[in-house]
């Protein structure tokens, strides 16, 4: 049986996936490689310096770890402008009533972003203390696809890797929660979230009581 949900924020509850993209795209237009949407796929999910050295690796320049620590600063900046006038309308369809559902179910509810925003966010959203449990970039030392972060939340949560359904909208989100041994539900497109064991369009489409016996 089934007693906790972890949930990815980026991409999941609020659409800030489409911030980081386009924060992403400027500074990737400013150093002079390729992005598209494609590509951003293999973005998602992961932490800051990751996703910079992914980008960095499209072009054939090299940077000091002085200059990545400016650029990723950059991007930060970018984003936060982008996101500082979020509020509750922000959340994505389904994604409140999906939270109380799991909630009313007597299910425990954990977060699990690598995004050291996603407290601001949650803050932003209103919606903070809807979460029994929070892992943030600042708890862990592996992003995703390590399953660090789903273990994390798990334990603190106090409840077993298998009886944990992960939430997901990236590639290498499904990939963490599949190493930490639980059931991944995917957001988004089925052809690209192919290692999820379920994918679901939006949270609209989440459905507490298929995992209840
Ligand atoms: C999430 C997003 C990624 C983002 C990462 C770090 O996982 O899906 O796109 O790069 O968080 O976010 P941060 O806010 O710390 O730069
Ligand atoms: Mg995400």
């Amino acid at each position: 049986t089934y007693k906790a949900v972890i949930f990815d924020l980026d991409g999941v509850i609020t659409d800030t996936a489409h911030y980081h993209y386009l924060a992403w795209k400027k500074l990737a237009e400013q150093v002079g490689v390729p992005f598209d949407e494609v590509f951003n796929e293999r973005l998602k999910g992961v932490d800051r310096m990751g996703s910079l050295n992914l980008i960095l690796a499209q072009g054939s320049a090299t940077y000091t770890e002085e200059e990545k620590v400016a650029l990723a600063t950059q991007k930060n900046a970018h984003y936060q402008e982008l996101i500082s006038t979020m509020s509750p309308a922000d959340l994505l369809p389904g994604a409140v009533e999906a939270l109380d559902s799991v909630r009313q179910a007597g299910l425990k509810i954990g977060l699990a972003s690598v995004s050291r925003n996603a407290l601001t966010v949650l803050t932003s959203l209103g919606i903070t203390d809807k979460f029994d449990y929070i892992v943030d970039a600042s708890k862990i030392a592996r992003g995703k696809p390590d399953p660090e972060i789903f273990l994390t939340a798990a334990e603190r949560l106090g409840v077993k890797p298998e009886e944990c359904i992960g939430v997901e909208d990236a590639v290498a989100g499904v990939q963490s929660i599949k190493a930490a041994g639980m059931y991944a539900v995917g957001v988004g497109d089925p052809a690209v979230l192919s290692q999820a064991d379920q994918v679901i369009a939006s949270l609209t489409a989440f459905s507490i009581a298929d995992f209840l016996n």
